[in-house]
């Protein structure tokens, strides 16, 4: 196991927390003890998120080095140096062939760089402390694709592999990484792809999500994230399916991607 933390006291930070899995993150953390600052680019309903669940908001764009230092600045000045934080603000859509530059860039921005810009801003501070915790909201889709949406799966991946970067790298200085990889989990995202905001591939996107595994709750997925934290463990897969599905591919690379291909034509046909 890697470097363990206890929450109760600690300072976090945790975006997009306006709902969904960071609010879940958020109000765990609360419970626990924790003093947490929240941070979403939704800021009426971050308000009221954090009236509900007693933290202090920071609105902005989690992928704005300037909005990053400022959530960092309002938990020092609020509660003292920060000692984890939660890149939990993530896009997803159902863009393929057709997405534009500016459409992988917001998502190579938002899901992958918005988690460099904050582990450059806080890991050479918990370096000297020898202490701090990163946890990194990726997918399944990291690990393995998204059927759909080809920026999603590319950035889930750059994701996972920034963590495991980041866990190799500082675990000899004290930093624990933790990296959460679910599937279905009961939000606004997944629930705007089934009716689909982001047309066909959103709609088959949701349903290879929907039809992989049960749709787990964000107060279950988060309940394990701290859980995962305290133990200092790296993967979070709150759908255990996850591990198995990644065995097949590491063990038949192309017979994995055969079988990709089937759910696919399958799913295709439903939507
Ligand atoms: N719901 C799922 O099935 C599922 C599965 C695997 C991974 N995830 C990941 O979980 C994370 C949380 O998503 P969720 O499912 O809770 O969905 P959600 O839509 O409820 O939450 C995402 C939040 O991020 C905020 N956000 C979007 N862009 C932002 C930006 N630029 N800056 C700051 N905030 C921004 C949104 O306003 C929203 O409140 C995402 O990274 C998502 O990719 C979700």
């Amino acid at each position: 196991m890697g470097t363990a933390m206890q929450i109760k006291d600690k300072v976090a930070i945790v975006t997009g927390a306006a709902g969904g899995i960071g609010a879940a993150l958020a109000e765990a953390l609360v419970d626990g003890g924790a003093h947490v600052v929240i941070s979403d680019i939704d800021e009426a309903r971050l308000a009221a998120t954090a009236e509900r669940i007693g933290a202090v908001a920071v609105a902005g764009d989690a992928s704005s080095e300037d909005v990053i230092a400022r959530m960092i600045a309002t938990a020092q000045v609020s509660f003292g140096p920060v000692d984890l934080f939660f890149a939990n603000a993530g896009i997803g859509d159902g863009l393929g062939m057709s997405a534009t530059d500016e459409q992988w860039q917001q998502a190579i921005d938002i899901n992958v760089l918005a988690h460099v810009r904050a582990a450059r801003a806080l890991v050479p501070q918990w370096v000297q402390r020898g202490s701090g915790y990163f946890v990194t909201t990726a997918s399944a889709a990291g690990l393995l694709t998204q059927i759909g949406s080809a920026t999603y799966s590319m950035t889930k991946h750059a994701a996972v592999g920034f963590a495991e970067w980041l866990a190799v790298t500082y675990g000899d200085d004290g930093i624990g990484v933790s990296c959460l990889c679910p599937m279905g989990v009961d939000t606004e995202m997944l629930r705007s792809g089934m009716t689909s905001g982001g047309g066909t591939g959103g709609k088959v996107a949701a349903a290879a999500v929907t039809g992989a595994g049960e749709v787990l709750t964000p107060r279950e997925v988060a309940d394990q994230v701290l859980a995962s934290v305290a133990e200092g463990t790296f993967l979070i897969t709150p759908h255990a399916d996850v591990r198995e599905f990644m065995r097949r591919k590491a063990a038949d690379h192309d017979r994995w991607i055969h079988g990709m291909q089937r759910y696919q034509r399958h799913l295709m046909g439903e939507v």
